[in-house]
This record gives structure tokens, C-alpha cells and sequence, in this order.
């Protein structure tokens, strides 16, 4: 652990606090597939896969050879002022493996933050309406438009307002800790009526330019929301001419068993927001939207000079050539049902365990001090994420409570089965009190 503290210290003096919420002393030296190595050359198997960004693992070849051969060609010109192949060639591949059979566009960032004040901004333009509708503990990034769109923290919006005029946020339909008090299966979509609620007394919606929707809620805690609901929700913005924007920068490119998130419900959005693994790591985001929609705005609006970089096209180009040529979009919905199953039979052995809810790779499991009041149970989360690490698992928990599984899609049968085995052995650990409450200190997580 010599060099990983030795590096942790070292970091401590001179980063801001502001961008970090630290679990374990871990410094990363390199990366393959779903394997990282320490600094003090330490292995891991990584659940993590650099907070959903890296469908296609640590390093694949065919990513890494992209990289190096358009870095040898050039690194970048500014797609502001020239034209480049890589970026055409990008966007020509997004049109495609997008949902919605209709005429598309695309507009390049750099990260998931910037593509959701694209989506305010392209929105607005089109609509020439103010308002965007966001949702309860959605997470949109740091940006002063995308840290608006969030509420899942209190700490990333103090002290730093005013924030962006006419968001409006409503609850997301969580179902299992149900903000009216219902029970799914029982219930009268309370959640889809409340919008028509909202509607009706505080939000004029012929002013509402856009809903912008995770199509899972990612870090409220891998929330998914009915069928019903995401269909009611598109069908009540079609009657009053809002679009609809699936918000896909965690839930994309395979990770939830299909290409994009919103494929689990029936809908066809107007725009897309993409980034984390569409480059597999490096930095890129893009707007997918209908053609008309996309041609509302005009430049300067949207652009950043180092806005789709090269390098970072030729990445994304590889990682879509390596999804489908490894059909990880599949692999990620048998894999994801295999972990499902096993969290389910764990569920019936650790009463610690609450709720096991997702899609594809990307689960969540929540724990809670109390079946009955489904209370969260922080303390515990955060020790089986440490016993996790100790034992050789990159584990991290959101949301104060749920263990977050997203690997890399191209985590072997054997991998993912060590990995479930180590969380097994953590829960029981944790449970039989083993885990000192010290680790406490370390581990703060969100
Ligand atoms: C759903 C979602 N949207 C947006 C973002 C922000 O992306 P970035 O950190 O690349 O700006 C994140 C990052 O965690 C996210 O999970």
C-alpha cells in the first residue's frame, strides 16, 4: 500500500476537494479488460469500469490501436473551423445505432456535462419555450446547466447559486421507495398523474421546451421506472408539443442489455444525451437528434475546440466495431440476468438486503438497517464496499445505500462469478460484525 498512500497524501495537498468522493486508497497503475493494477502492483477485479465508462474494459487492443494510430496521424483540429473523417464518420455510426427510424444529427462535447446543456440549449432553440422539466435525484453533471438538471445531492448545488432559470424539477417514479406512498402493481400511476398535477397548477406546459429523462436513474441508485410511465410521460409531452430527451451518458452503449436505455420502454426519443463509454474512456459526448430538431440552432451555439477530437472519434468508432463485434450489448443482458439471479438468492439469506433492481449490467443493490421501513443502511454499504476492496473487488455504493454493479461488458463468466463471490463473502462479514467501524473514515462515498 506503500505508493498508493504515498500518492493519496500527495494528492490531498494539492486537489480540490470539490471533485473527488473517495472510497479506498487506491491509485491506479494500468488496466485490461476488467482488471486493475495498483501502484504498488495490487490486483483488482473492477465492478466499477471507471463509473460506466468503459463498456469495452481497461485498454481493449482494438480501442488502444484506434488511439495510437490517429494520434500518430493528427490529435486534432478544431472541428469549429474544418472538416475531419473521423468525425464524420462518428456521427454516420451514431445515426445508425440509435433508436427513432427518422432523419438524425449529431453534436460533439466533451463529457456528459456539456451534452446536457446542449440538450437545454438545442431544446430551447427548437421550441422557443424557456421551461425544462428534470427529475427528483437525477444526476446530470457539473456544469451550471447539468449541476440545475441534477438533485441528488445538496452538497454539489450549495454555495454555488444561482443556478439556471425555469428548470422545474418533478419525483422520479422509484418504486421501491415510492414518493407517494404506493405500492408497484397496485398502484394508479400516481407518479404519471402528479405530471398532469404539475401541469394543471405550476407548470404551464405550452412553456416547457424539453423533459430530460434517465432512462434509469443511475446514481439515485439504479432506479427503474414502469413501462407505463415512460410511455404516459411521452405521450403527455407529444400532446403539448414538449420533446422528450433520454438522458443516456451512464445507461448507453450496452449497458443495460440494449445499445440505449430508453430501448427497455417503447419510445422513441427526440434527442439523446451520450458520453461516458461512447470513447472507452476518452473524452467525448454528443447530441443525437431528429434532423429538424438539430437545425434549429445555429454557431456558434454549440461548440468546444476540442470538441470532438479525433483521437476521441476514432476511440468511439472502435468501441461501437468492438460491441458489436464481441455482442456485448447480449452479453451484458445473460450476465446481468446471471448476477440478478445470484443478488436475488442472496437476497433471501441477508436481510441486509432491500432491493435488487436493474437492467442488464447495471444493477443495483440496495441495503437497508430495515426491511420494513427500508431505512438506507449507509454504515453497511460503505463496509462491504472496503471488505469488497480488501478482498480484491473495485466496489462502490451510491445513493447512501446501493451497491453499484456496473463491470465492463466484456467481464468474463469467471470474472463475474469471483466478483459475486467476494460481495458474498462482504456481506457476510459485514453482518457478522467483522467490518470495524474505523473503515468509516476512509470510505465516505455518496
Ligand atoms: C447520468 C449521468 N449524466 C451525466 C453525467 C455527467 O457526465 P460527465 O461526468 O462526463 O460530465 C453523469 C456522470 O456521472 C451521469 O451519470
Amino acid at each position: 500500500m506503500e505508493k498508493c498512500l504515498a500518492i493519496v497524501a500527495a494528492d490531498k495537498e494539492v486537489l480540490s476537494p470539490a471533485s473527488r468522493m473517495p472510497y479506498y486508497p487506491l491509485a491506479v497503475r494500468s488496466g485490461h479488460g476488467s482488471t486493475v493494477v495498483d501502484a504498488d502492483g495490487n490486483e483488482y477485479l473492477d465492478f466499477l469500469a471507471s463509473a460506466a465508462a468503459l463498456n469495452t474494459g481497461h485498454a481493449h487492443p482494438k480501442v488502444v490501436k484506434a488511439v495510437q494510430e490517429q494520434a500518430a496521424r493528427f490529435i486534432h483540429y478544431t472541428p469549429a473551423y474544418m472538416y475531419h473523417e473521423p468525425l464524420v464518420h462518428l456521427a454516420q455510426a451514431l445515426v445508425r445505432i440509435t433508436p427513432g427510424d427518422f432523419p438524425k444529427q449529431v453534436a460533439f462535447g466533451l463529457s456528459g456535462s456539456d451534452a446536457n446543456d446542449g440538450a437545454i440549449k438545442l431544446a430551447r432553440a427548437y421550441t422557443g419555450r424557456p421551461k425544462i422539466i428534470s427529475f427528483i435525484r437525477s444526476y446530470h453533471g457539473s456544469t451550471y446547466g447539468s449541476i440545475t438538471l441534477s438533485a441528488v445531492s445538496l452538497n454539489m448545488r450549495r454555495k454555488i447559486g444561482p443556478l439556471l432559470p425555469e428548470v422545474e424539477h418533478i419525483p422520479y417514479p422509484d418504486c421501491y421507495r415510492c414518493p407517494f406512498g404506493q405500492q408497484h402493481g397496485s398502484c394508479s400511476l400516481e407518479c404519471l398523474e402528479y405530471v398532469r398535477f404539475a401541469f394543471a397548477n405550476y407548470i404551464p406546459p405550452d412553456e416547457v421546451a424539453a423533459v430530460i429523462m434517465e432512462p434509469i436513474q443511475g446514481d439515485a441508485g439504479i432506479v427503474v421506472p414502469p413501462v407505463e410511465y415512460v410511455k404516459g410521460l411521452v405521450k403527455l409531452c407529444r400532446e403539448h408539443g414538449i420533446l422528450f430527451v433520454s438522458e443516456e451518458v451512464q445507461q448507453g452503449f450496452g449497458r443495460t442489455g440494449r445499445w440505449f436505455g430508453i430501448e427497455h420502454f417503447d419510445v422513441e426519443p427526440d434527442i439523446l444525451i451520450l458520453g461516458k463509454a461512447i470513447a472507452s474512456g476518452m473524452p467525448l459526448s454528443a447530441l443525437v437528434a431528429r434532423k429538424e430538431i438539430m437545425q434549429a440552432w445555429e454557431a456558434p451555439a454549440h461548440l468546444f475546440t476540442m470538441g470532438g477530437n479525433p483521437v476521441s472519434c476514432a476511440a468511439a468508432l472502435a468501441t461501437i466495431e468492438v460491441i458489436e463485434e464481441e455482442n456485448l450489448v447480449e452479453r451484458s443482458r445473460t450476465l446481468g440476468e446471471q448476477a440478478m439471479a445470484r443478488f436475488r438468492e442472496l437476497a433471501g439469506r441477508y436481510e441486509l438486503i432491500g432491493d435488487v433492481r436493474g437492467r442488464g449490467l447495471s444493477i443495483g443493490v440496495d441495503l437497508v438497517t430495515s426491511r420494513a421501513t427500508r431505512e438506507r443502511a449507509y454504515k453497511e454499504a460503505a463496509k462491504v464496499c472496503y471488505r469488497a476492496w480488501e478482498k480484491g473487488l473495485l466496489l462502490s455504493f451510491f445513493s447512501n445505500s446501493v451497491l453499484r454493479i456496473q463491470p465492463p461488458l466484456v467481464i468474463t463468466d469467471a470474472e463475474l462469478e469471483r466478483g459475486l463471490n467476494i460481495i458474498e463473502e462482504a456481506l457476510a462479514d459485514v453482518t457478522a460484525g467483522r467490518v470495524p467501524d474505523e473503515v468509516l473514515e476512509t470510505v465516505k462515498g455518496w
